[in-house]
């Protein structure tokens, strides 16, 4: 008699033997946020178990993270001074050099990825120097200090260089900087996909990077188009990038989709702030199945086709995997 195998399905065991996507916690790399000062952890509000952390603070983070089975952290500086320039992030005693060499020599183990942009060091917000005729970020000058940012954070022992700011041309400029400073083993992990996105509201909260004036949408993508999505991923992987991402994940599963079938580099998805806050919010007014709905979510960016998730649950997904 035909007898459906889905029916079957129904022993626990065998529904594991027979699932096609697995979420696991080498897959993720967790986000940090560091100021200076002693002894500060100071929870976002619109990002419940997000931290502006001292550097004292991270590291104990590390541990933690570390016991977890995390350990790939990505790092955004919040400077004490900014400046039309954004110098802090191009200096070796800057908020991010500075925390790199404390961070890789109390734990080597960690893999240390550096968040390349200039919006969180700028008194402006832009993600690059501003070309004040056209009240527009000036793309080649920006290449120019952000080749020099690669540097410091590469010479302070960061593992990868993640640019955000989705600048002309800023793959290959990192790479030829990169390889001509004798950092050639550094990879490259391009934003390659940047929409423009009303769901970063909360991180330019915790980075504190809000324009002063316009918006990003001269340099992020259009959310509307598809065939440039995909394009913006292509040009990147030409330009020598290592890894390709999609950032924000959730409303752009089709594009990651895409881009996976379209490249042979490990693709990643930013998982951002307005992702996360929303679930945080769901889960406080007991509106969801707060640890189902995290794990239904990581499962979709995996089932898309991402190798990696940037994700502010990724702490959480560590402890429902070892709950088990
Ligand atoms: C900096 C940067 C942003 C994010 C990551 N890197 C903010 C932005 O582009 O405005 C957003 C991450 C998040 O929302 O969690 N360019
Ligand atoms: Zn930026």
């Amino acid at each position: 008699m035909f007898r459906k195998f889905r029916r079957t399905r129904l022993n626990k065991n065998l529904r594991s033997l027979v699932r096609e996507t697995r979420v696991d916690v080498e897959d993720f790399i967790y986000p940090l946020f560091i100021r200076s000062g002693e002894g500060i952890k100071t929870e976002v509000a619109s990002m419940p178990g997000v931290y502006q952390m001292s550097i004292d603070e991270v590291l104990k983070e590390c541990d933690e993270l570390k016991s977890l089975g995390i350990y790939s952290i990505i790092l955004f500086g919040i400077p004490d001074v900014k400046d039309s320039v954004g110098s802090d992030a191009l200096c070796e005693h800057g908020i991010i050099a500075s925390s790199i060499r404390t961070i890789k020599e109390a734990h080597p183990d960690m893999f240390v990825v550096t968040d390349l942009c200039f919006c969180e060091y700028t008194d402006h917000g832009h993600c690059g120097i501003i070309d004040h005729k056209h009240d527009t970020v000036d793309n080649d000058s920006t290449l120019k200090m952000s080749a020099q940012q690669a540097v410091v954070h590469a010479k302070a022992g960061a593992d990868m260089i993640a640019p955000s700011g989705m600048m002309d041309g800023i793959i290959l400029t990192l790479r030829e900087a990169l390889d001509s400073a004798g950092y050639s083993n550094v990879p490259v992990m391009s934003y390659s996909t940047k929409f423009a996105s009303g769901y970063y509201g909360p991180f330019r909260d915790v980075a504190e990077s809000t324009p002063s004036f316009g918006d990003r949408a001269s340099y992020q993508m259009d959310p509307a188009n598809r065939r440039e999505a995909l394009a913006e991923s292509i040009e990147d992987e030409a330009q020598g990038a290592d890894i390709l991402m999609v950032k924000p994940a959730l409303a752009y599963l089709d594009i990651v989709r895409e881009i996976k079938d379209n490249t042979s580099l490990p693709l990643a998805v930013y998982n951002v702030s307005g992702e996360y806050a929303m679930l945080k919010l769901a889960q406080k007014h007991d509106l969801i199945d707060y640890e189902r709905v995290v794990m239904e979510t990581m499962v979709s960016f995996k089932r898309a086709g991402a190798d990696i998730i940037i994700s502010y649950h990724a702490k959480e997904v560590a402890r429902m995997l070892r709950s088990r």
